[in-house]
């Protein structure tokens, strides 16, 4: 269970961390923050590269961090961008790898958006129960 004061953090942290985006090419910076099994919130941002495909996006660099933090579950999940944008399939595709049908909450810089959830976003995904 997420409280109001755990989504109003996460949401927070992914519109505050939006500013470090490099995304030069895109002009469209993006902002993501995880809330993790301790309370903790490890944030991402999206990191473009000079040969496009490169590349990297805010949701997966924020759960590359937290794995390699030694986080394996994730419990909420918010994004920024200038749009309330949704996550890319790739994205929603390795949060699932680390979370059941959790919120994902999707903000523009100023809060507004709406909420949703990671199965809503992603139905019928492959998971780690398909390889057992
Ligand atoms: N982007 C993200 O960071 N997350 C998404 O889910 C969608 C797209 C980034 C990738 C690229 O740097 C820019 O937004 C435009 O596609």
């Amino acid at each position: 269970m997420v409280t109001d004061e755990q989504r109003m953090a996460l949401i927070e942290a992914a519109i505050a961390v939006r500013a470090q985006a490099y995304a030069p090419y895109s002009n469209y910076p993006v902002g993501a923050a995880l809330l993790l099994e301790d309370g903790s919130i490890v944030t991402g941002v999206n990191v473009e590269n000079a040969s496009y495909g490169l590349s990297n996006c805010a949701e997966r660099t924020a759960v590359f961090k937290a794995i390699s933090e030694g986080y394996r579950r994730i419990f909420a999940v918010a994004v920024a961008t200038d749009n309330a944008g949704s996550p890319c399939g790739a994205c929603r595709q390795v949060l699932t790898e680390f979370s059941g049908d959790v919120p994902v909450y999707l903000v523009d810089g100023s809060g507004n958006g709406r909420d949703t959830t990671l199965y809503a976003l992603l139905p019928d995904h492959f998971g780690p129960e398909h390889l057992e």
